[in-house]
């Protein structure tokens, strides 16, 4: 390893990021060390402020996108040159924990001020970047704010979705742009030379393996659906069963016939309904409207297709008394990391002796659209049981420093081809 890198490496100072990790954790904290920082929230605008003050005091370039997505650039001495970017996303889920997404944010933090701090050119510029909306808990679907950067999704039908009270993100959106002045406006679709994303691996491989460092392979692929049920309300009392159009019953029907098509002895497919929202929601009045989310994922693109496809006409037959709706409102094929990043990372943890190993993600995340655009790949570190999307969500100082070890050189490597 270069002299120059490795001094850029161990500077990495884990209290710092830990430090910082926990500040972040205050900024919508829930009892039990849970966050909940919905995207575009109040607390999404605290968390965009502090990272920002942080950037500033280092002197790096603020930049956001029409999304809402929050970019911070250190130059590379090749003006023209597209940026090695590096980040996750600062939302959570609304019992989430303390570091999904926002440990990918802190440690690029972490990654460009060791960088700063040893003077290390780079020849592109390395940025860091806080995607808008990555988990999908209050505006559907996940993944957004990558998704409409790199154009595989459009801006327009982003604004127009409601939260559960029926606040538009576009509203939202506006609210929380204003609230950075200071950024420079990023185009959409900008070039990006490479992405790297750290994140906690969210399952249990790396801590049963007994490994630091887990080099991504790719990531499963995932469909999502909204289904509406339409019925009548009436009351639980008098109305006979038979002459009852509840939707409540009918929605039952519809995730039974799901959770059987998503039957799989091998374990492999994943089939989750994780939002429900009823109407009129008394327990003595009849459902007049139930709206549920249903989540499927599985490695294979093929399996991915034909479990999404079956969803509308099962549906429509296990629904006996209602009307129903379906909508899609994701379909990500499963991704391979490029070689040349993932060779990378594994490169790094070897060079600085950090047990490591290859494994594949079963979650989603940004980096999944990115490698639509550049060679992307990300770097996992361990986390407690692999716990995650939970209050209880846990890692270790250590292993955190290590990722943004690794990211330091992976992105130095990146940023000099
Ligand atoms: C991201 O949080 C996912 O749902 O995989
Ligand atoms: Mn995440
Ligand atoms: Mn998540």
């Amino acid at each position: 390893m270069l002299e120059s890198v490795q001094d850029a490496v161990n500077r990495i100072d884990q209290d710092r990021l830990w430090g910082r990790l926990m500040q972040m954790a205050q900024i919508g904290e829930i009892p039990n060390n849970g966050v909940n920082r919905p995207a575009l929230s109040a607390d999404d605008i605290r968390a965009r402020r502090l990272l920002i003050d942080w950037a500033r005091g280092r002197g790096f370039g603020i930049a956001v996108d029409p999304i809402g997505n929050l970019f911070i650039r250190r130059a590379g001495i090749d003006r023209a040159a597209a940026p090695v970017m590096a980040g996750s996303h600062m939302d959570s889920q609304p019992c989430g924990g303390r570091f999904d997404g926002i440990y990918g944010v802190i440690a690029a933090l972490e990654a460009l001020e060791a960088i700063e701090a040893a003077g290390v050119k780079t020849k592109h510029p390395i940025e860091i970047v806080a995607w808008t909306n990555e988990e999908g808990g209050r505006f559907q679907p996940c993944t957004m704010g990558s998704a409409v950067y790199t154009g595989e999704r459009r801006l327009e039908d982003c604004l127009e979705v409601s939260d559960n009270e029926g606040i538009r993100l576009g509203d939202a959106l506006a609210k929380t742009l204003a609230a950075t002045p200071e950024a420079e406006s990023r185009k959409l679709r900008s070039p990006v030379a490479a992405y790297v994303e750290a994140h906690i691996e969210q399952g249990p491989l790396l801590e049963r393996a007994g490994k630091t460092i887990g080099a991504v392979t790719g990531i499963q692929g995932l469909r999502w659906f909204n289904i509406e049920v339409f019925g009548e309300t009436a009351h639980a009392g008098t109305t006979p069963l038979a002459l009852r159009k509840d939707a409540m019953r009918d929605a039952i029907a519809v995730i039974n016939a799901i959770a059987e098509l998503a039957r799989d002895a091998s374990d492999v497919t994943r089939f989750t309904v994780g939002r429900m929202l009823v109407t009129p929601n008394s327990p003595n009045s009849i459902a007049s409207h139930v709206l549920f989310s249903v989540d499927l994922r599985h490695p294979d693109p093929a399996i991915v297709r034909r479990l999404g496809d079956s969803v509308e006409p099962l549906a429509r037959s296990a629904a006996k008394a209602c009307a129903v709706k379906i909508t899609p409102t994701l379909h990500d094929d499963p991704c391979v990391f490029d070689a040349s990043i993932v060779d990378a990372i594994e490169g790094a943890a070897r060079a600085l002796d950090l047990p490591h190993m290859r494994l594949p993600s079963g979650a989603s995340h940004d980096a999944n659209y990115l490698a639509r655009v550049c060679p992307a790949g990300m770097i996992f570190v361990p986390c407690e049981k692999g716990i995650s999307h939970n209050e209880a969500e846990n890692a270790k100082p250590e292993d955190l420093a290590a990722g943004a070890r690794v990211l330091v050189a992976t992105l130095l490597d990146l940023a000099n081809r």
